[in-house]
């Protein structure tokens, strides 16, 4: 395929399909019916698309699989989790409280982070979290603290860094040696921890876990992890083995991806290989989440500059996709009225923030003549987006619907500015 060719669908959500008039239905419904209901800029999930790659995940690893739920976390998503059988990884007091007042059991929920204050874990063993991943020996010392006040044992697994670099984002990069997150293997601050926590009161060893990264596509990155991993667990005999999360996902018409499916196939062959005996579970966040949504802009405003290039703004921006300004991350953009059209012009794809780098697509390949008022749109936003988004320059946050089977339901609503006064102090 050329950069002209109309956006493929294999970018775009499972339901995604195209209507009489040339525009995208997702979840059997049109995107700008949906957006004359919701106003832009507007996140539209395919909620069937979510289910299946929970379903897919639970396949392939088993019950203890958990949804990663910083890429994407709202009431209606930790329910959708949970009510597909998936257990959800929590990284902080907010993501916590979603998950618990969406009715998801503690038991249910993995709580992660590199700095867990004392509240954080002391509403963990509250809420009777399944399992803590512990990662410092501090967290350590609050455990055996906690418990010198209340006697609660909390099942743990330690996250240890196997010194592999993923081919990825440096930012998104976690499993080398120098990295604030888990103890180290090479430097023995790993063996370090499992001797403390084992004469550890208030924790039961019963894992051990990696992430090497994000948004990883070479699956032999993990592979090389869970080598040197199982080397150190395995030994221990300690019942499970968590992987962590990581799979990549393709974002641009040039790049493929494996299948969660694949995935895990390819990690239980290297387990049976390496003789684990350990449960294995895994954490995959934007594997489940990212293609299964969409974000629909209007365009405000269009710049020509003759020789040099054209900028289209929409009223979006950085805050509710901080992708490309974070890591340059590549994206590609499409017209949802007009998607089966080819592509031949080129244009910048900016926000409305006030900074230069507030731009969403560099180089995007769109129609001809887009006009503001246009309905602009990026697919595969479903991770890492909303989540990682801001109200800079007091921009609202976008709304997030789910659509299925006909219907269009408001997940979260649209952030107004009196929201964004409401925490400050007169
Ligand atoms: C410990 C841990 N588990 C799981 C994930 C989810 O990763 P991904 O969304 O790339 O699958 C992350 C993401 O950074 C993580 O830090």
């Amino acid at each position: 395929m050329t950069q002209t060719d109309p956006i493929p669908l294999a970018l775009l959500p499972d339901s995604a399909e195209v209507g009489s008039r040339g525009e995208l239905h997702i979840g059997g419904i049109a995107v700008d019916e949906i957006v004359a209901e919701f106003g832009t800029p507007l996140f539209i999930y395919d909620e069937n698309h979510l289910r299946s790659r929970c379903r897919e995940a639970l396949e392939a690893f088993g019950d203890g699989v958990a949804y990663a739920g910083k890429a994407f976390l709202c009431l209606a998503m930790a329910r959708l989790v949970h009510e597909e059988g998936l257990h959800l990884d929590v990284a902080s007091e907010g993501e916590l409280h979603t998950a618990i007042t969406a009715g998801v059991p503690g038991q249910r929920i993995v709580l992660h982070g590199n700095n867990k204050s004392l509240a954080e874990l002391s509403l963990a063993r509250t809420h009777d979290v399944s399992r803590v991943v512990v990662d410092s020996f501090d967290e350590l010392d609050r455990l055996r603290h906690l418990h010198s006040i209340d006697g609660v044992v909390v099942p743990v697994l330690l996250r240890v860094t196997p010194g592999v670099e993923a081919h990825t984002h440096e930012f998104v990069s976690t499993g080398q040696d120098d990295s604030k997150f888990g103890f180290g293997l090479s430097s023995e601050a790993a063996t370090a921890a499992v001797g403390l926590a084992k004469s550890n009161p208030g924790v039961e060893l019963v894992g051990i876990h990696h992430h090497i990264g994000s948004q990883v596509f070479q699956v032999e990155s993990f592979a090389r992890a869970l080598e040197i991993v199982v080397g150190f667990s395995e030994p221990l005999e300690l019942p499970e083995l968590s992987v962590g999360g990581g799979l990549g996902v393709a974002y641009l018409e040039s790049e493929s991806a494996p299948s969660i499916a694949a995935w895990g196939e390819m990690l239980a062959g290297a387990c049976e290989r390496l003789g684990v005996r350990a449960r294995v579970s895994a954490e995959p966040g934007r594997s489940i989440a990212a293609q299964a949504a969409i974000t629909v802009y209007s365009v405000g405003t269009v710049k020509e500059l003759p020789g040099i290039r054209t900028y289209v703004a929409v009223d979006g921006g950085f805050g509710d996709n901080p992708r490309p300004m974070l890591y340059g991350s590549g994206y590609t953009a499409f017209m949802p009225t007009r998607v089966t059209e080819p592509r031949p012009a080129l244009a910048r794809i900016v926000g409305k923030h006030c900074e230069s780098s507030d731009v969403l697509v560099r180089e995007a390949a769109i129609p001809e003549q887009v006009q503001v008022g246009d309905l602009l749109a990026t697919p595969v936003t479903g991770a890492y987006g909303y989540s990682m988004g801001s109200s800079y320059n007091r921009i609202p946050r976008p709304s997030v619907v789910f659509v299925s089977n006909g219907s269009a339901r408001l997940v979260v609503r649209r952030e107004t500015v009196e929201d964004l006064i409401s925490l400050d102090v007169e």
